[in-house]
């Protein structure tokens, strides 16, 4: 009962999660294996903000009841927000044999060793900081670093708040310390996480340090380790932030910062304690102060009691700021949320896809100008492997977050190289290298 296989969805959050339980079950003598089928134990760390999210591991777990057929031994385990939200219905509807909440890794091991457990205790302070966490399906080159847990913004439409508990910092100590163990390691990009890295906030003998003094400290480690981070609210993302992104080289030009609506009265319901107008303040902010600045957004659409005219709000917000790139959602009612039990989800699934449709249009629109304006243009790209479609070809990523493609040549995975951009789709630049 040693092999453990650990399937990871949702967030970038739950990447460096399952990198955390990696740890802890090979410090506990487990073995991580690369497939299903070679398991004792088998975790998926799941995700709960959307209905579709949910229905897949349902899905999934459902088929892997037939392992056991094979193996009676088998135990299927639920991690992260989905074991938090659900809890024992997860062992009495779909038969799992263990649940563990965000803060309950550390007990992982223990838990295994019952025959049925559910452990979905939140904590205040667990940041599991002292836990080196283990690259699970890496390239090498990028890495994900967890500088905070939690939520504390309580949007109405989101259950993260619920299922991933207080908000909370990790020493900033322990954070330059993986980063500077990864750079040696070979690692070349970096980003910092948090749900809202911008209330990065940790007590240092009495000096408080905050996310813009935490980002510098990583950027100092070296020159040649880009680092990004994920995700800002808009609330609170701050000038000397900003500042930090122009100043440093090193810490990418481009920036998630999601609006979720474009219509006042949308932000309001949705508690996201911002207007439109000082939406477009902050933009405007980070446009002068870094000129080269991507800058990308999450959006809800039909989110309740949304009109055509609030749905259009977004739309031309979206062009006003002319997204280089966006995750885009329909409204999904999560139970426990402020917005289900107030109010009621009454635009129609198919108006919502229509209008989610919409969107989607204009963003490729958006995203395809975005990549037209590069043409032309010369991008430091720090290599991160083949491209998958054409062996003879390399792909980077640019400081701005784009995918570049361009012939093989010499060069290897972590380099730096200059490349000329000189054909596009919406999604990816196509480049020559500059000699
Ligand atoms: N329905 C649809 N999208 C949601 N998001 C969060 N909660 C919901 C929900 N209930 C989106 C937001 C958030 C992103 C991570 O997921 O856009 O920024
Ligand atoms: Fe999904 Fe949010 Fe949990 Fe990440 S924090 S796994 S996005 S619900």
């Amino acid at each position: 009962m040693k092999n453990v296989y650990i399937e990871t969805y949702g967030c970038q959050m739950n990447q460096a999660d399952s990198g955390i339980v990696g740890k802890i079950l090979q410090e506990n003598g487990y073995i991580l294996v690369n497939s299903d089928r070679q398991a004792d134990v088998i975790l998926i760390n799941t995700c709960a903000v959307r209905d579709n999210a949910e229905r897949r591991i349902h899905n999934r777990v459902h088929d892997l009841q037939s392992l056991k057929k094979n193996n009676p031994h088998l135990k299927i385990g639920i991690l992260g927000c989905m074991a938090e939200r659900l809890k024992e219905s997860l062992v009495n509807e779909d038969k799992v044999d263990i649940v563990a909440g965000p803060d309950s890794y550390r007990r992982i091991a223990a838990l295994i060793r019952e025959s049925f457990a559910v452990d979905v205790e939140l904590s205040k302070e667990e940041t599991y900081e002292d836990i080196i966490p283990v690259e699970i399906n890496t390239d090498g080159i990028s890495a994900f670093i967890s500088i905070m847990r939690g939520c504390e913004n309580f949007c109405t439409y989101c259950v993260v708040p619920y299922t991933r508990g207080r908000e909370r910092s990790r020493s900033s100590e322990s954070i330059v310390k993986q980063a500077v163990n990864l750079f040696e390691q070979g690692y070349r990009d970096i980003t910092l996480l948090g749900q809202n890295v911008n209330s990065y906030r940790y007590n240092d003998n009495g000096r408080e340090i905050d996310f813009a003094e935490l980002i510098e400290s990583v950027a100092q480690i070296n020159p040649l380790l880009r680092v990004r981070f994920a995700t800002s609210h808009p609330k609170d993302i701050s000038d000397r932030l900003i500042d930090v992104i122009a100043r440093y080289d090193n810490v990418c030009k481009y920036i998630h910062l999601p609006v979720q609506s474009g219509s006042d009265r949308m932000l309001e319901k949705m508690n996201r304690k911002y207007t439109v107008e000082y939406y477009k303040e902050k933009i405007n902010k980070i446009r002068e102060k870094i000129p080269d600045c991507a800058i990308s957004t999450d959006i809800i659409a039909g989110f309740c009691s949304e009109t055509l005219d609030d749905h259009k709000a977004t739309m031309e917000l979206m062009k006003w700021v002319a997204y280089d790139s966006a995750y885009m959602f329909k409204y999904s009612e999560r139970p426990g949320t402020l917005a289900a039990k107030k109010y009621p989800d009454d635009i129609a699934e198919e108006e919502k896809i229509r209008r989610l449709n919409e969107i989607i249009d204009l963003q490729r629109e958006l995203s395809l100008e975005s990549n037209r304006r590069d043409i032309g243009k010369v991008f430091e790209v720090l290599i991160e492997g083949e491209s998958k479609r054409d062996k003879n070809k390399l792909f980077g990523r640019t400081s701005q977050n784009k995918v570049v493609i361009f012939d093989k040549g010499e060069n290897r995975k972590g380099e730096y190289i200059k490349v000329e951009i000189g054909d596009c789709t919406s999604a990816t630049l196509f480049g020559k290298k500059l000699l």
